[in-house]
């Protein structure tokens, strides 16, 4: 079954848990870290709201919940390599700050009322289907940029590395972390990723396919998020303690998007 809920709607969400018999809420909307620096006030007011209706649901029915937090719950003072699971957080960005905010609650509904609260720090997430409005979306970019006109001008600067990972490798991860049992999770939060990207890296990865490609750079407001987030993260808690492993690698990605994106690109 499918339908449509307003997350700000938390009757509407209580309605269809009851009607539905349903036990897990996977919860993903958000409004994302470039989108939420434009319009400050609608991503408070949406990302905080969303998780507190999403965690009330799931006290009042005994939900199991996966919220997913991102990597822009680090900022600046944050170690910028490598940075692990528990570190200082203090982003600067409403998509971060109401990140924490959100991993915090969880961890709160967890102590307080045993909400089985489970969340992932997400890198940016690559495939064909066009992103909302994400500092990372630029390796999403190039792909059809590639394809549809032989170059691609990049809003961050060539030598600016993030954490990164293949959609099916985030839906594996999802759905892992989903399916642990309680007793292999030492935490309620993990970092996950697969690489860290820079654009001059997946540049030269896509000139292997497309030799003529050609990128230029021109950083603009979104290049100020990108500096104030890990350029990679430690991701071991999560292969050690609910075995995630990821399936795809830079030149992998590579190939399977610029397979997809074509595909996508014939048939529109
Ligand atoms: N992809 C997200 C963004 O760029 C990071 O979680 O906002």
């Amino acid at each position: 079954p499918f339908t449509y809920l307003n997350v700000m709607d938390k009757d509407g969400l209580s309605r269809l848990v009851v009607e539905h018999g349903i036990t897990r809420i996977i919860h993903n909307a958000s409004i994302l870290s470039a989108v939420g620096e434009q319009n400050p006030q609608r991503g408070i007011e949406l990302n905080t709201t969303a998780i507190e209706n999403v965690l009330e649901v799931a006290r009042m029915y005994n939900l199991r919940v996966l919220a997913p937090s991102s990597i822009a719950a680090f900022g600046p003072s944050s170690p910028k390599e490598n940075t692990p699971d528990i570190t200082i957080m203090r982003p600067t960005t409403v998509y971060g700050i109401t990140k924490v905010y959100g991993e915090l609650l969880g961890d709160y509904y967890h102590q307080k009322y045993g909400v089985d609260y489970r969340s992932l720090r997400y890198p940016g997430i690559i495939s064909a289907a066009m992103p909302g409005g994400g500092t990372t979306d630029w390796a999403i970019h190039i792909f059809y940029e590639a394809l549809k006109h032989g170059k691609y001008e990049c809003f961050l600067s060539e030598y600016t590395a993030l954490p990164m990972m293949h959609l099916r490798d985030c839906i594996n991860a999802t759905v892992s972390l989903l399916n642990a049992d309680n007793a292999d999770l030492k935490q309620r939060t993990y970092n996950v990723s697969a690489f860290s990207l820079r654009p001059n890296d997946l540049a030269a990865a896509i000139r292997t396919h497309i030799p003529s490609f050609e990128v230029t750079y021109k950083p603009d407001f979104r290049q100020q998020i990108a500096d104030s987030w890990p350029s990679s993260i430690d991701d071991l808690n999560a292969r050690r303690d609910w075995g995630w492993q990821e399936e795809y690698d830079m030149a992998s990605l590579t190939e399977d998007m610029l397979r997809e994106v074509e595909e996508y690109l014939k048939s529109h």
